[in-house]
């Protein structure tokens, strides 16, 4: 492979560069700047940064800091090693592209895409606050995108065709960021894979938080693809109906509703989710994962077939209007202006 060697050739004032034969390697240390505090979370802290090169040079990413419980445990760090290259590649719209695995003072950090916007559970405790429903469709929109995410890191091969096996397995509303432009982006691949790969055997130890879990994680059997599924079932019935169907007091009942629960007919609980939406939702939450949709391709295309076959739907950029309208000085009336089709910029 040819490469590049760069040389600086002396002269005065002028530092110019000389290709000489082929380069090899660049090593160079990249320094961060902490600018805030985003969000603690289970694994770590999530960190603004900014990236400085030379010149002025400078880039906004976020830094998720490892915390040290888990960096110390040898099974982690490896499992979590080798997570993060597998989703190294993965370069989606629809997800928080990772940039960098780094140690500092052996604790792992991971640098990845900044995005500027909220969490799924911020938009809608916003609703909740002002006291309205997330509108069917953009709560629809956004579970296709997840699923559009979902399909590509499924489906993703190595340099040689085969298959990587990429399942998120902790699919939930803090996992799942709207930038302020209207993209939705799935956040945290790999993560839960590495806790329970802590563990050695999948279908021992369940990774990934309880009122999100498929029946099979719930179960402890060995997960596949379709558990993405099962989780997005739960986050849009979520987001329509403003609570999670299967939580309870304890982890042992969430867990008991998730493998017992009789999954209703979202119809009767909205009086604006009709039948073929009743249908999507009951689709993705089959417990048996072979009568649940095979893939987030076929999720995908429900979904879209939802949304679109009246004509035109919901966007990124309409997605966008509206998340500015909800945090804007009269939000707790943009439900109403979405269904009336008056959010301000929209026409
Ligand atoms: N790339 C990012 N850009 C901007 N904000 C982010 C980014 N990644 C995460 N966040 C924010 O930081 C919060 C915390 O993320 P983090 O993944 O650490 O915890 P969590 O999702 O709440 O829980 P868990 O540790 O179980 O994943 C997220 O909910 C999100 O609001
Ligand atoms: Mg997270």
């Amino acid at each position: 492979m040819l490469g590049w060697k760069i040389q600086l050739a002396p002269s005065k004032g002028d530092a110019r560069l000389t290709v000489v034969s082929s380069i090899k390697h660049i090593f160079n240390e990249i320094h961060y700047e902490i600018t805030k505090t985003i969000a603690e979370g289970g694994m770590g802290v999530v960190y603004e940064a900014i990236q400085r090169g030379t010149g002025k040079f400078a880039k906004k990413v976020a830094i998720k800091l490892i915390r040290e419980e888990f960096s110390a445990i040898r099974e982690f760090r490896n499992n979590f090693i080798g997570e993060a290259r597998l989703v190294a590649d993965l370069i989606h719209t629809n997800i928080v592209q990772t940039y960098h695995l780094g140690e500092i003072n052996s604790q792992y950090f991971m640098t990845m895409e900044y995005v500027n916007g909220i969490n799924l559970e911020e938009f809608y405790h916003q609703h909740r606050l002002t006291n309205q429903q997330v509108p069917v469709d953009l709560g629809v929109f956004i579970i296709s995108r997840v699923c559009r995410g979902l399909s590509y890191a499924h489906t993703k091969e190595d340099d040689q065709g085969r298959l990587l096996g990429i399942v998120h397995r902790d699919v939930n509303p803090k996992n799942i960021m709207l930038a302020n432009e209207g993209d939705v982006k799935l956040t945290d691949f790999g993560i839960a894979k590495a806790l329970d790969l802590m563990y050695n055997v999948e279908g021992e130890v369940i990774a990934g938080k309880d009122e999100y879990l498929s029946p099979e994680q719930a179960n402890y059997e060995i997960t596949d693809a379709r558990a993405d599924i099962f989780g997005c079932g739960i986050v849009l019935a979520e987001l329509l109906l403003g609570y999670n169907i299967f939580e309870a007091d304890s982890p042992e009942e969430t867990r008991k509703n998730i493998l017992e629960l009789t999954i209703p007919n979202f119809c009767l609980l909205r009086t604006d989710v009709d039948d073929k939406l009743n249908v999507v939702l009951h689709s993705a939450l089959q417990r048996s994962r072979n009568d649940r949709y095979q893939s987030a391709a076929e999720m995908l295309i429900a979904t879209e077939t939802y949304l679109y076959s009246d004509g035109y739907g919901p966007t990124n950029e309409k997605l966008a209007l509206y998340l500015k309208d909800l945090y804007g000085e009269n939000g707790k009336y943009a439900a109403a202006r979405w269904a009336a089709g008056e959010t301000p910029g929209l026409r």
